[in-house]
């Protein structure tokens, strides 16, 4: 059903080298095309990217790299990908992920595309950045590198990851990998991941024959619907916070945003999730509490489940029939992206 597609990179053929070959008739890594101006997004604004952490083709290939091995992990079980697969529209598939050293993680693992466009990261945006993001995910549960008596990553991690990547480090750091490092490379990498080419956006730039005639009436629902209150522009998704109701029935709810910013009213209030790949990363919301689309869309519709601070303003029943429901999924089946991440060749 889907096409795959070979998408244009600049500077590949030195960076990548034989990884292209393999790759031939798949999709590549996407590399910026110009690093002062990186501008992924077709008649988009260019990524702000952190003065401290310019982009490069090198440093983003060595990101990826770092990003598929295990090594990085504290007990060497799992890489960052582990969580963040394509087959799962980037996420584990679960409703709630184990991180390493078997620890439960408490949030349903979300998906990445276009993650370097946003401006606060996690559930309930308690990252500023995306290098502290990438730190914190490598220290803490989901990866356990953290030394258990000090707080920064173990040793031996960093001997393992110097061990293969040290003159790769060298060359495009003038250092051995630290912290500082391998999350300023993970964090250009995944400045790198970036959804463009669904059947919408397609169907956006004039191909009539992108999307079903289904998909097309589901868009016209989508919107006639509201649900572009909160999931609007090319990435679906506002980048605030919102409750919706889930989870508040739990006897100790999620209070997500709450906690970051001690607003009354954004208790239970969730980052609006991007709507990209959607039909692949069941199951759904911040708690992976629902396990088809069709349910997940059916909740919205409905007008989220009743609390104390649900955000009515944004979020109202919307009067559908049968019909306009499976249309509806028809379009978010339109947002599926045929990029995939391409697995390295990592080093011994
Ligand atoms: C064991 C599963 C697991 C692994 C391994 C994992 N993640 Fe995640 N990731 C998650 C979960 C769960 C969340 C959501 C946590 C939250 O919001 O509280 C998340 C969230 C994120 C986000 C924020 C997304 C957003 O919408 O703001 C980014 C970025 C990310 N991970 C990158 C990484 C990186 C980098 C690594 C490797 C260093 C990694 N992940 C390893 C499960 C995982
Ligand atoms: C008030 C803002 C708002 C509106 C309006 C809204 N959503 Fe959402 N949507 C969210 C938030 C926030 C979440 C995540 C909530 C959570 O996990 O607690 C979400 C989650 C979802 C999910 C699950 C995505 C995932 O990755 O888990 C789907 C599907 C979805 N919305 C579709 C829709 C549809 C279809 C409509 C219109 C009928 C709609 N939404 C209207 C804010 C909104």
């Amino acid at each position: 059903m889907l096409k795959t597609t070979v998408v244009a990179i600049a500077l590949p053929v030195v960076v990548l080298g034989g990884v292209l070959a393999a790759c031939a008739g798949q999709d590549v890594l996407k590399l910026p095309a110009d690093p002062k101006n990186y501008a992924p997004v077709e008649k988009f604004e260019p990524m702000k990217i952190p003065e401290k952490n310019p982009i490069t083709a090198e440093k983003a290939t060595l990101g990826w790299k770092l990003w598929f091995d295990k090594r990085l992990s504290g007990d060497g079980t799992r890489s960052c990908y582990f969580c963040h697969v394509n087959e799962k529209g980037l996420t584990d598939g679960l409703p709630k992920g184990t991180g390493a050293f078997n620890k439960p993680l408490a949030r349903h693992t979300p998906t990445l595309w276009n993650i370097g466009y946003h401006s606060e990261w996690y559930w309930d945006g308690r990252a500023k950045s995306l290098e502290g993001q990438a730190l914190a995910a490598w220290k803490l549960a989901n990866m356990g590198a953290k030394d258990e008596k000090e707080d920064k990553v173990r040793a031996e991690v960093l001997e393992k990851v110097n061990k293969a990547y040290g003159a790769e480090f060298q060359k495009v750091f003038g250092k051995a990998a630290d912290e500082e490092s391998v999350t300023q490379a993970l964090a250009t990498f995944m400045r790198t991941i970036i959804s463009r080419d669904t059947a919408w956006d397609r169907a956006q730039k004039g191909d009539a024959t992108a999307m079903s005639d289904a998909a097309k009436r589901g868009w016209e629902v989508f919107q006639k619907a509201k649900c572009t209150n909160c999931h609007n522009g090319v990435f679906f998704t506002d980048q605030q916070y919102h409750n919706i109701g889930i989870g508040m029935k739990a006897e100790k709810p999620d209070v997500g945003r709450f906690n970051v910013s001690k607003a009354e009213k954004d208790t239970g209030a969730f980052k609006t999730p991007t709507l990209r790949d959607v039909a692949r990363s069941a199951p759904y919301f911040h708690d992976g509490s629902v396990a088809t689309l069709e349910e997940a869309v059916k909740l919205l519709v409905g007008g989220g489940i009743d609390n104390p601070h649900l955000d009515k303003v944004n979020l109202q029943k919307a009067d559908l029939k049968d019909a306009e429901v499976k249309d509806l999924v028809e379009f978010l089946n339109a947002l599926t992206e045929p990029a995939r991440i391409p697995e390295p060749k990592l080093p011994e």
